[in-house]
């Protein structure tokens, strides 16, 4: 076992300790056990504090309504992006120790899991719960594997949106609802907010950097050139990656970097609070804003990522079916209330996400904010890609490596010539 192994289970189990001494439970407070094992479902997520809880609490709720008797438990682990759970996760399952159930996202990241034999095929509950046709076909191509599928999913999310402060913009000159074109206009914008004395940009730890730099790619390739990173068509040694990673160096060089070893929240507070004019993050920020009580467009304003309009860098949230789960039962109960028309409503609503589900009523999609209308619409006539820090892309190993070749990079540990060589060796089994 590696030294990096054992340090990360340790942390992992600190974690843990500190998530039952602090009550770890949420979701209509249900924390003492019900009596009986088998109608109880643990649920390891990464939804454990602020926005993010909140959005988890509203499918309890659904899901403790939809069936009676049954009780959640909650077993979150934090850290953004499940910068945490997974390592603790990693651990339990290789140990035999699987929960009811976990959080994963759709796409290559469970591709390790399930060669490892630790995920179920729940085609048969798309068939019971008639999630065939209720998943759009982007997101189903995702899902399968050799003709099986091993998740569920709750939602989709959208990794390339720009979150700004519409006072900071203003004090620098810019208009707000006039977004820049490309890298370069950007970091001109970023420049003159500098100028004016405000922080450009804000990053947090190194996935909200992966997070960032995924969509400096996509910029920079294109759709179809980023999408060509995954399947051998683009060179990791290229020119476009060069011209990606040398935007994202600029980019860093007007970051604060005091905020470089926090989770998303904490590096997007200043831009709610207006000291700060830009952060890239997923529409889990949503949340964030609307919990400061901050409006679109007077405070605030989103838009897709310099030179990624008309893509839509997907996620989805989902969840498996561990081989050995203690209650199965429950779990099954968990992936049916998650893909309900009531659950992806309830969750979506709040959480800043868009339902996975197409096949929603008018009445149903009429209940979701304006954010939410808005991300519906590109994705239903957007070009689809991937996202590489959220499991969409990559299997798990691979976005780890990545990850880390960036915190080297971000900690001034390697230049971009070195950056770029770590990224090829990261990405040289991708087919
Ligand atoms: C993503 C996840 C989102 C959100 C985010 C920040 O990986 O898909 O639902 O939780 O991490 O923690």
């Amino acid at each position: 076992m590696s030294k990096k192994f054992i340090t990360a289970g340790v942390a992992a189990f600190a974690l843990m300790l500190t998530a039952c001494s602090s009550g770890g439970t949420t979701g209509g407070g249900s924390s003492e056990p019900a009596g009986d094992g088998a109608k109880e479902v643990g649920v390891v997520t990464w939804w454990s504090a602020g926005s993010e809880k909140e959005g988890l609490e509203a499918l309890v709720k659904i899901f403790e309504e939809q069936n009676e008797g049954y009780k959640f438990v909650n077993k979150a682990v934090a850290g953004g992006a499940g910068s945490q759970a997974k390592q603790k996760l990693a651990a339990d399952l290789a140990a035999k120790n699987p929960p009811d159930t976990y959080q994963a996202h759709a796409g290559a990241e469970l591709s390790e899991n399930i060669d490892a034999g630790y995920l179920q095929d729940v085609s048969g509950l798309y068939d019971e719960f008639k999630l065939k046709d209720a998943f759009p076909k982007s997101l189903l191509d995702r899902l399968t594997v050799d003709g099986k599928i091993y998740s569920v999913p709750s939602n989709i999310h959208r990794s390339n949106v720009v979150w700004a402060n519409v006072a900071v913009l203003q004090e620098a000159g810019l208009d707000p609802a006039n977004p820049p074109a490309d890298v370069d206009a950007w970091i001109a914008d970023m420049e003159k907010v500098k100028a004016a004395g405000k922080t450009p940009i804000t990053v947090g730890m190194a996935w909200t950097q992966l997070h960032l730099f995924e969509n400096i790619l996509l910029a920079d390739l294109g759709a179809e050139g980023y999408s060509g990173l995954f399947n051998g068509k683009t060179d990791w040694n290229g020119e476009g990656v060069k011209k990606a990673i040398d935007h994202y160096a600029k980019i860093l060089e007007l970051a604060d970097k005091t905020l470089m070893n926090e989770d998303w929240e904490p590096a997007m507070k200043p831009i709610i609070e207006g000291k700060a004019a830009y952060n890239v993050m997923g529409d889990w920020a949503l949340a964030a804003f609307n919990g400061a009580d901050k409006k679109a467009p007077a405070d605030y304003v989103y838009f897709a990522v310099p030179g990624t309009k008309g893509t839509f860098n997907f996620l989805a949230d989902s969840f498996t079916l561990p081989v050995g789960a203690p209650n199965e039962a429950a779990a099954k109960a968990w992936l049916k209330t998650i893909s309900s028309p009531e659950g992806q409503v309830a969750f979506n609503s709040i959480k800043g996400s868009i339902p996975a589900r197409s096949d929603l009523t008018a009445e149903q999609l009429g209940k979701f904010p304006q954010y939410q209308q808005d991300a519906m619409a590109d994705f239903a006539k957007d070009t689809i890609v991937s996202s590489i820090a959220h499991g969409a892309a990559v299997p798990a190993p691979v976005s780890n490596e990545i990850n880390d070749a960036l915190a080297k990079f971000g900690q001034g540990a390697s230049d971009a010539t070195q950056l770029q060589a770590d990224l090829v060796k990261a990405t040289q089994n991708l087919k």
